[in-house]
């Protein structure tokens, strides 16, 4: 039997009761359901320091970023909720990239990032569900050998679209996000074959 497809799912929140981390892990089911095996983190389990050149040229990579990388590379896909900052990337999810793509002494190119398949999700408290905020993720990891499928949503008035268990109430909400995870199964099997 051929190892199924690892997707490696997070958000680009620490935030406890964050909408995004929620809404990856509605959406997981997707994957899971398309025989993917999925493991979601919680980038408050790897703290990164605000990367500053010179600290890496004195103290190496952080433990948390070794970690990372580690985790990065040893999936073929990620799914990750991205909310949006001032119509754009959240800083956490920015110092992680960042920081993920410094080179560990030995290797090679950006092997957390080189060949990978990525699906984007995104949640807010405003009408537009944080959608500006994708077009950045989108493009900053295709710059870095990502390739991320078209398929992407925005859920917006976030308040009122998850229950107290962290699902979505719209049963279409809930749908369309399983949809796309299990649409970046299949493409990266595909890739993977
Ligand atoms: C926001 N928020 C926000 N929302 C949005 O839809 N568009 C935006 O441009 C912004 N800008 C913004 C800037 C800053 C500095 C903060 C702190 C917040 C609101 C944001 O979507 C909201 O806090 C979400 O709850 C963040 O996602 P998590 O933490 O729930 O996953």
């Amino acid at each position: 039997m051929t190892q199924p497809i690892k997707i490696l799912s997070f958000a680009g929140s620490s935030r406890i009761e964050s909408f995004n981390k929620k809404l990856v892990k509605v959406a997981s089911v997707g994957a899971k359901n398309a025989g993917a095996e999925v493991n979601f983190i919680d980038l408050l389990d790897y703290p990164m320091p605000l990367f500053n050149e010179d600290l890496e040229a004195q103290e190496g990579l952080p433990e948390s970023v070794l970690k990372f990388k580690a985790l990065l590379r040893n999936h073929q896909g990620f799914l990750i909720g991205c909310p949006e900052y001032n119509g754009s990337i959240t800083p956490l999810l920015k110092n992680a990239i960042d920081w993920a793509t410094r080179l560990e002494p030995g290797e090679q190119g950006l092997s957390s990032f080189n060949g990978k398949v990525a699906a984007l999700l995104a949640a807010s408290p405003g009408g537009l569900g944080g959608i500006r905020g994708l077009v950045h993720v989108r493009a900053i990891l295709e710059g870095i050998g990502v390739i991320v499928i078209p398929n992407q949503k925005g859920i917006p008035n976030a308040y009122e679209a998850f229950d107290e268990q962290g699902q979505l109430k719209d049963e279409k909400q809930m749908q369309a996000v399983q949809a796309i995870a299990q649409k970046l199964v299949q493409i990266t099997s595909r890739l993977n074959a």
